[in-house]
């Protein structure tokens, strides 16, 4: 290309018409410039990612090091004057090698971990293409690339042609877009007038934190959710579900939902979703599943029995980057009825929907105006392994917990709290404090795993979600725990 704009530079002013010739010589210069800079930039992303993943093998726990200390170690600051290009390069490679590291085999702390290399090139094609899923306009063949997966993951579910979905920005915001959707449902007039009754939502004692946090958001306040019994594995009783829904009716109050978790956040319990389907159908109340740690359950014909009744729920949630290997975030809602994702979040833009039809523009069922394509890294994934492969990956993750389960049952140091059926693998070893125990590992950079509680007892929680682990992962994450232990003995009883 530089030849070509040359050519027009130097060749073409004596013509006629020699101005505009410069003029597109020195363009094609200027448009070679900035591929060039592009190029620069993608060279220098590569070299970091290659650096990334070898620090990932050799240091799979990034060293702590105090925040104050860490920020006056690297250049985080940002100057009137731009950094030369070693100093940007060295300042960035810093920051991303002593970033934590979730895609190492080191790291089980949160509900999603491990690298999928299909999935990543689907992310960075995405943020290179920069597009909004708002409209077709904007979006192109990339809506239909999101349709695609919602059509598949209602024909999973069982639910009918009229259910749409759309995807938003984690698990919290699916689950507040379920919530809001049941409040409208119920009363229409609240959109106009505001909440004007007491509304009561329902969810399980073991239920994320988004439930009352939405509760907060739509103006039903928390104080009126109410927290259901669980039996000893962490699953929805449905018979205090019944008894306090009736408690409330006789109150004059108004129930309106309930939250069914496929996947409770720190045992990975399923609530019994058909039995609280005949609650929720006797009752007339919205039934939301969140599923955005385990519902991808429904990819497995073995596992997907622990959502049986999915069907009938008014909408259901799941996140690909938890079970599914995709990056954060990808989160999809489904809403039995279309008409419901548009009752709620529907609004007219002039500005903006200036094309096309609804079922085009996908802005018309989101909660947010500019929309990332948080679809296309799911896409490049299932395109790349087919629906088996994503089967594949749920049946290991759950064959991962049982091998953790059984070695953890098998010896007598070990007490177990989690039980079949869950990606969690809950336990205390020797009786230390799983608190003192895991923020030790922590700080001495051996393993990143964290702590939950249930029914007042609290233990360390291994989460099998990284789809790239094998037995071997599991097998030296418990090696590791016990010559550290051993290592530490007199710090951890002092
Ligand atoms: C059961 C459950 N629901 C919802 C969420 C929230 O998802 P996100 O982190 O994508 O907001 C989580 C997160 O761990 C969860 O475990």
């Amino acid at each position: 290309m530089i030849q070509q704009s040359l050519y027009f530079v130097v060749h073409r002013q004596s013509e006629a018409s020699g101005t505009f010739y410069v003029f597109v010589g020195l363009l094609l210069l200027f448009i070679q410039q900035l591929t060039v800079f592009m190029q620069a930039d993608l060279q220098l992303f590569q070299q970091i990612a290659e650096q990334l993943i070898a620090a990932e093998e050799n240091q799979p726990v990034t060293p702590i090091v105090p925040p104050e200390q860490l920020y006056q170690q690297l250049d985080l600051a940002l100057n009137d004057e731009p950094a030369d290009s070693e100093g940007y390069e060295k300042a960035l490679t810093d920051l991303i090698l002593n970033t934590p590291k979730t895609t190492s085999k080191a790291f089980f702390n949160q509900l999603f971990g491990g690298r999928n290399g299909k999935a990543v090139v689907g992310e960075l094609l995405s943020v290179l293409l920069n597009n909004s899923m708002y409209t077709y306009k904007v979006a192109g063949p990339m809506v239909g690339v999101e349709k695609v997966i919602i059509n598949k993951i209602k024909s999973l579910l069982g639910y009918p042609s009229t259910a749409e979905g759309t995807l938003a920005a984690g698990g919290s915001m699916t689950n507040f877009m379920g919530m809001l959707m049941a409040r409208d449902r119920f009363d229409a007039e609240i959109r106009q007038k505001g909440v004007q009754q007491t509304l009561i939502a329902y969810t399980s004692k073991e239920a994320h934190y988004s439930v009352p946090k939405n509760a907060a958001f739509i103006g039903v306040g928390r104080q009126n959710v109410r927290y259901i019994e669980s039996n000893e594995k962490g699953e929805m009783l449905v018979s205090d579900l019944v008894a306090q829904i009736e408690k409330d009716l006789i109150a004059g109050y108004s129930p309106f939902f309930v939250n069914a978790t496929a996947g409770t956040t720190v045992l990975g319990a399923f609530d019994p979703i058909d039995a609280i389907a005949d609650v929720c159908q006797l009752y007339g109340l919205w039934l939301h599943v969140d599923g955005a740690y385990c519902g991808s359950v429904m990819f497995s014909d073995k596992y997907k029995h622990l959502i049986k009744g999915a069907h009938r729920a008014d909408s259901f949630s799941l996140n690909a980057h938890k079970m599914l290997s995709t990056p954060l975030s990808c989160s999809i809602i489904l809403s039995k009825e279309k008409k419901h994702l548009y009752d709620s979040f529907s609004n007219d833009a002039s500005y903006l929907y200036q094309a096309d039809g609804d079922e085009l523009n996908t802005g018309k069922i989101s909660f947010q105006c500019g929309r990332r394509n948080d679809a296309l890294k799911f896409w490049t994934l299932w395109k790349a392994i087919g629906t088996k492969g994503l089967t594949q990956m749920v049946e290991h993750e759950f064959a991962l917990a049982e091998h953790g389960r059984q070695y953890v049952l098998k010896h007598p140091d070990y007490e177990v709290y989690s039980h079949e059926n869950s990606i969690a693998v809950c336990f205390n070893y020797k009786g230390i404090d799983a608190k003192k125990l895991c923020t030790l590992l922590y700080e001495k950079g051996k393993l990143v795993v964290g702590y939950g509680s249930f029914r007042g007892t609290t233990f360390i929680r291994l989460v099998t979600v990284n789809a790239g682990n094998e037995q071997v992962d599991i097998d030296n994450f418990f090696k590791t725990l016990e010559d550290f232990v051993q290592e530490y003995w007199e710090e951890l009883f002092t």
